[in-house]
């Protein structure tokens, strides 16, 4: 089947998919997206983390048929150009990125969390990302990258 969706503001077209075929499928290997990653596919670490229609979902779990007519951004989608978002600049900045896996997910979750929450406290944070995993960092560093991320917003 056909699906037409809209991907960081640009109507995309994906060909051939298969009726049991991912979202993250659909942006990784049909529309050049790899930002996005797939590391369980079972919607567990939350390392393909997009926003669908503005609401943060895991893409593995989203059936590529239902993101038909649909508004997708990704983590690629959150730069500006050559400028990244406050949030990716702070996962740099902070160190919070290791192998890198969980980070894109990690940066969905974080952006999401500040534009409905500019001053979160820890525990929010912490609650935020819960469903993102990273088998790295111990975390510690991902929370000062949102903390910084939080005195960054635009
Ligand atoms: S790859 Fe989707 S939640 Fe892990
Ligand atoms: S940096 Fe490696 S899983 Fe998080």
């Amino acid at each position: 089947m056909r699906v037409n969706l809209t991907v960081n503001g640009e109507p995309r077209q994906a060909d051939d998919v298969w009726a049991g075929e991912s979202l993250l499928y659909v942006l990784r290997e049909r529309l050049g997206l790899p930002g996005s990653k797939n590391a369980c596919e079972q919607g567990e670490c939350g390392s393909c983390s997009v926003y669908l229609d503005g609401v943060p979902v895991c893409a593995c779990l989203v059936a590529a048929g239902q993101a038909e007519g649909r508004e997708v951004r990704t983590v690629e989608g959150l730069a500006d150009g050559d400028r990244l978002d406050p949030v990716q600049q702070s996962f740099v900045d902070a160190g919070a990125v290791q192998c890198g896996f969980c980070t894109p997910g990690l940066v969905v979750a974080a952006h999401d969390l500040l534009a409905r929450n500019g001053a979160p406290s820890d525990e929010e944070i912490r609650e935020a990302l819960a469903g993102n995993l990273c088998r790295c960092t111990g975390y510690e560093t991902i929370l000062d990258a949102v903390r910084l991320a939080a005195t960054r917003q635009e």
